[in-house]
């Protein structure tokens, strides 16, 4: 191959070259092809899963920010706050469903949930059951009414969301 950089004169085998690159091109459609006929529904389910488990994180991360603007009112909202307060108990404890065996690196897709979701499922539940507690005491404060200890339970919940994070996603960009 070097042979045609050095001898561009040498057209026969530059067109030798180009035709194996043109079945290497066939050969790998064909071959996708196959592939994709044969395990369709894993990956798409894959990819389904993956966006729907993001669409949840940002629904949650919506919520809480709503709180935390109604906070930073002289005149926080309480029925905005006891909405949204509802929504993240039930989104958290929804969210070891959000996690479906495929879904992790191994899938292809872009995902930054750690492997090790899968290989110490107890452990990630118990630091999402975390998540859950707190979630139904800043449930409480907002039903109670309670400022101060909403604004307590809010700090709490973003703690819980942080420590999942430090061990099972992968959120490194550098
Ligand atoms: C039990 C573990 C766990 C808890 C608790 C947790 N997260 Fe996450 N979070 C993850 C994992 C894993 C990912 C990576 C998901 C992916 O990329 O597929 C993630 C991703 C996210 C994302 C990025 C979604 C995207 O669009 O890529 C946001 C936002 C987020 N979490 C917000 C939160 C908030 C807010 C909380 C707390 C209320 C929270 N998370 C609690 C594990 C957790």
């Amino acid at each position: 191959m070097f042979d045609c950089i050095d001898h561009p004169a040498k057209t026969g085998s530059l067109l030798k070259g180009g035709l194996l690159a043109a079945v290497i091109v066939v050969s790998s459609v064909f071959g996708n092809l196959v592939f994709s006929e044969v395990s369709a529904a894993v990956p798409s389910d894959a990819a389904a899963g993956i966006q729907s488990r993001k669409d949840h994180f940002k629904e949650l991360e919506d919520a809480l920010r709503a709180i935390r603007r109604e906070l930073g009112k002289p005149n926080p909202d309480l029925t905005t706050m006891r909405d949204r307060s509802k929504r993240v108990g039930a989104l958290a404890s929804q969210l070891p469903t959000w996690f479906p065996v495929g879904t992790g690196p191994e899938s292809g897709f872009d995902t930054e949930a750690e492997a090790s979701i899968w290989q110490q499922p107890a452990e990630f539940h118990r630091v999402a059951q975390v998540l859950a507690d707190q979630a139904a005491l800043l449930d409480a404060a907002s039903a109670q009414g309670d400022v101060p200890a909403i604004r307590q339970k809010l700090h709490d919940v973003g703690g819980s969301c942080q420590s999942c994070h430090d061990r099972f996603r992968n959120d490194s960009w550098w």
